[in-house]
């Protein structure tokens, strides 16, 4: 499989996994590069830069390949000022590629532009005119993130389908299409759409390699597309997780006109990051997305990713003999 992704990052399939608070670490990221993929760590899982570099040293202790890592911008993430730390690491550890996300990354424009030749910037955009701003500064490869995204969809709930399409005419660099993709079908459609590659979470939080308790893998197999909600409006950092009992706490509260002080008690990171480890699905907030209605086992990201490319060309051929016919 060759598309401009594949090229530029030195991967054999266009197939990323995304950034992942708490669970984007390298044992992930290495076992989704290891099989021809581009696997990511988080920065703000490794806020002091020596613990990213140590993380980033473990990734490559596990895999030769490609992989990448994540600056998540968004307000609540968004590391402090040790960022331009966080980025001096990366670049010194011959890192090469950035997914950038959340808000925008005109900050982080010129030292990334600056070292284009070892490190390729991929960036997160909810909405089209994001797409090309982050173009317009530089990035080089754009993810567009469609309103089936575990995490943070754009409030203006327009889906992967349109969004991906839609970027994939307007900009010029290569296009990635993230929301709702699971599978070697929506690789298949996502190629169809313009777009020259995948990004998801879902799938790979429901790997054999995750470390997140097998309660919520199972939570994940068992659930359909109906079991997510939107939660955090009223707080403008809406976001889609599980529908679980937390979930349904923090609607209940925003309904009250709870604030943010308020609200910290049911989605505050540590208590999603606690549920993780204890296996209480119901304990924190859980990003998901409606993707986990297509999952059906935890399979390694070996099996996923292999498994994502026969289906592809299956799917190709299928097309291709409706069109013989
Ligand atoms: C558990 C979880 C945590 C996530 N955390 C982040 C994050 O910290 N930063 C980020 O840019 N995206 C984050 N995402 C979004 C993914 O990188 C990806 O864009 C998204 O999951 C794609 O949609 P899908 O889940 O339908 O595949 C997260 C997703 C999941 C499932």
């Amino acid at each position: 499989m060759k598309t401009r992704m594949t090229e530029l990052l030195g991967i054999r399939y266009p197939i990323m996994q995304g950034g992942m608070q708490h669970l984007g670490v390298p044992e992930l990221a290495a076992a989704v590069s290891e099989v021809g993929g581009l696997g990511t760590i988080n920065v703000t899982i490794y806020p002091d830069p020596e613990d990213l570099r140590a993380a980033i040293k473990e990734v490559k202790k596990r895999t030769s390949k490609p992989f990448a890592v994540n600056i998540t911008l968004i307000p609540s993430l968004r590391p402090g000022k040790e960022l331009f730390d966080q980025v001096a690491v990366i670049l010194d550890e011959g890192v090469t590629a950035v997914e950038t996300a959340g808000a925008s990354p005109q900050e982080l424009a010129d030292v990334l532009n600056a070292h284009k030749d070892q490190v390729k910037w991929i960036h997160k955009a909810a909405c089209v005119k994001h797409a090309k701003k982050a173009e317009g500064m530089g990035a080089d490869l754009i993810t567009m993130a469609g309103y089936e995204v575990a995490g943070h969809p754009h409030t203006d709930g327009v889906g992967t389908i349109v969004l991906a399409n839609k970027t994939a005419r307007e900009v010029k660099v290569p296009v990635l299409a993230a929301g709702g993709i699971s599978d070697g079908r929506g690789l298949l459609a996502a190629l169809s759409l313009g777009c020259e590659g995948v990004v998801m979470g879902t799938r790979f939080v429901a790997s054999k390699e995750c470390w997140i308790h097998q309660n919520h893998k199972d939570w994940i197999v068992n659930a359909n597309e109906n079991d997510t909600v939107l939660c955090q409006k009223s707080i403008r950092n809406m976001v889609r997780v599980a529908d679980n009992a937390a979930a349904r706490k923090c609607l209940e509260m925003e309904a009250q006109g709870a604030t943010l002080e308020k609200l910290m008690a049911v989605i505050a990171g540590k208590l999603g990051k606690a549920a993780y480890e204890n296996g209480n699905v119901d304990g924190g907030m859980f990003a998901v997305g409606p993707a986990c209605g297509l999952i059906h086992k935890i399979e390694s990201c070996k099996e996923i990713i292999d498994g994502m490319a026969a289906e592809a060309e299956q799917g190709l051929a299928r097309i291709n003999g409706v069109y013989g016919k």
